[in-house]
């Protein structure tokens, strides 16, 4: 794989959030059904599981399914169940061969079962793995996390072994789904919205957020070089001034 010699492998983030965005307005403007945007979305995916695991990148976090796309028509979503169970199945001896460790975050019960048992397999088997860590997002939802986390912590305060004097954002953000992961420092969207939709909220606090009109099944290799090119000329202050910067290091650098 050829790494473009604008990038500076010492710069990369650690961790990158992607919003896969557009799968269906790019089957639209092929006079296709939207479940073929999907199946071209996973070609990306696997492209950029590919480039991420080839530039060292540490964690690639994919939404790919919400809370809330569970509002969509049923023929969808069933469609989008299927093609993750039979992509996992079809990808998972790959990605345990390139070293890639799988994880889940969201309400993993309420996926199908056949999808939760897929998942599984791929978890256990990638478990030992030490290249990139694929976070895939499903039934996820920021705010539900978010309640999640509070209510893991209230029990812990109602049974006494929690103080609520002890409870900060520390505390809070090892209750998160993520909380073995770092923050993203780049988050990108596809497709041309410019929101967060639920998505990571607590966890981009201080991420660089990157927008493109490329719609998810066009987003490829060149395009994440791109917006890591753009990620590389951002100054990250975290609150300090410019100068500040300029003379430390900053903590969550
Ligand atoms: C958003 O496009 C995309 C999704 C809701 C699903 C993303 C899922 C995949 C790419 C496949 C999942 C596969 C794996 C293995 C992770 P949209 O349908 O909202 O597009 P639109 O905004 O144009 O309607």
């Amino acid at each position: 794989m050829n790494i473009p010699e604008t990038i500076d492998r010492n710069r990369l983030p650690q961790h990158i959030a992607i919003i896969m965005d557009g799968n269906g307005r790019w089957a639209k403007e092929r006079g296709e059904d939207r479940v073929y945007g999907h199946y071209e979305g996973v070609v990306s995916v696997r492209e950029i599981v590919d480039a991420c695991g080839a530039l060292g990148i540490g964690y690639l976090t994919l939404y790919a399914f919400s809370s809330e796309n569970w509002n969509r028509p049923k023929a969808e979503v069933d469609a989008l169940m299927e093609l993750l169970v039979n992509t996992i199945r079809r990808e998972v001896d790959d990605l345990n061969r390139n070293n890639v460790r799988m994880h889940v975050i969201g309400h993993f019960e309420s996926l199908p079962e056949a999808c939760q048992t897929e998942l599984q397999e791929a978890i256990d088997i990638t478990a030992n793995n030490t290249g990139l860590n694929l976070v895939l997002a499903l039934s996820y939802g920021s705010r539900d996390e978010i309640a999640r986390a509070a209510r893991l912590i209230a029990e812990k305060v109602a049974a006494g072994t929690l103080k609520p004097e002890d409870v900060n954002d520390d505390v809070l953000a090892q209750h998160l789904y993520t909380h073995a992961f770092p923050d993203p420092e780049l988050m990108i969207r596809t497709s041309g919205e410019h929101r967060i939709s639920n998505f990571l909220m607590y966890q981009l606090a201080y991420a660089e957020l990157y927008f493109t009109n490329v719609h998810w099944p066009d987003f490829r290799q060149q395009n994440l070089y791109d917006a890591l090119h753009n990620y590389q000329q951002r100054e990250r202050r975290f609150g300090k001034t410019s100068d500040q910067i300029q003379t430390t290091k900053p903590d969550h650098a």
